[in-house]
């Protein structure tokens, strides 16, 4: 099997994207008529989540399941080997043998980076600390490729919220820069971009603008919103004072661009009202729906099984 790892956002050129997005419209359809598309058979998927999740593990799975492949999971530090003080190598190089790919949520960035370079199956970054969400990523941008021209407009996205630990924002930008995209990133500046990423699009020559004014949304195409994370504070204090801070709401809508649209990748706290659940403008659940054809690609993807997919009509 020919291994290809997705570790991050940086890895994917435009063409990569743009093969990836067309399958992943390929696969919503498929799905109108098959209930499973058995390709991966005979693989196995193993799912080691270190952090906590819903949408990520069981998009992932029941990608896998519709696929035709298996899974096996391991959920928490507790409840696996690494309660008992074993290392995080040898957790994972007994795995070679169990499994065929494997998708990592680790509370440490860079994890998924050490276990691919550990173990000879393709590793899956499925959050890495407050590093990187690559796969949410490529759902984010399959959401924005169903609402926006993103080949032929350019598109300006608002960021709001934990721009420091928001992961999913982390990748999102590195691969919106691949597009014609400008940024807006909405926050208190404490917890604003990191400096790596304005280095990035700063040598990108990728226009952007830092504000903790939530008015800036209001001209925006795209409206990402991000729940303040609140287990990457080493201080409850400043978590409090950040949370609730910005709250999007029927009335604060009638301030923004009409065909704004409203995205989160959940879960979400206080941040976007669920007086709006119901708007044309709110695609957050479908969003969490485009994870499972966009999952179902990526390993796909993984396994160089993506022209099987011919097979189907
Ligand atoms: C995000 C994550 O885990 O980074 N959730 C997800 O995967 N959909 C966002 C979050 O936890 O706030």
């Amino acid at each position: 099997m020919q291994v290809k790892s997705i570790l991050t956002a940086d890895q994917f050129t435009r063409n990569d994207l743009d093969m990836i997005l067309k399958n992943t419209a390929r696969i919503e359809n498929l799905l109108k008529k098959h209930k499973q598309l058995k390709i991966l058979n005979e693989y196995i998927l193993a799912t080691m989540f270190f952090e906590p999740s819903t949408r990520t593990r069981l998009s992932f799975e029941s990608a896998m399941h519709r696929l035709g492949g298996n899974v096996i999971t391991a959920v928490g530090m507790q409840f696996s080997s690494l309660a008992k003080g074993e290392t995080l190598y040898d957790t994972l190089k007994v795995l070679e043998s169990y499994a065929d790919i494997c998708a990592i949520r680790h509370p440490k960035e860079g994890a998924s980076t050490v276990a691919a370079k550990s173990i000879s199956i393709p590793v899956i970054n499925a959050g890495d600390g407050a590093g990187e969400h690559p796969t949410q990523a490529i759902l984010d941008l399959y959401t924005i490729s169903v609402h926006k021209d993103i080949t032929q407009k350019k598109i300006k996205v608002g960021f709001v919220g934990d721009i420091k630990y928001g992961r999913t924002i982390h990748s999102l930008i590195k691969l919106l820069s691949n597009y014609n995209a400008t940024f807006v990133f909405i926050s208190p500046p404490e917890i604003g971009l990191p400096d790596k990423y304005k280095d990035t699009l700063k040598d990108l020559r990728i226009d952007f603008q830092e504000t903790s004014d939530i008015q800036a949304l209001a001209d925006c195409d795209v409206g990402y919103i991000t729940r303040i994370q609140e287990e990457r504070f080493l201080d409850h204090a400043t978590y409090e004072q950040f949370k609730d801070l910005y709250i999007i709401n029927k009335n604060f809508l009638k301030s923004c661009r009409q065909d704004i649209i409203i995205m989160h990748p959940l879960p979400r706290l206080n941040e976007v009202s669920t007086d709006i659940d119901q708007m044309p403008q709110a695609v957050y659940f479908k969003q969490a729906e485009y994870g499972l054809y966009s999952r179902m690609t990526l390993l796909l993807y993984v396994t160089g099984q993506l022209d099987k997919l011919d097979a189907f009509t």
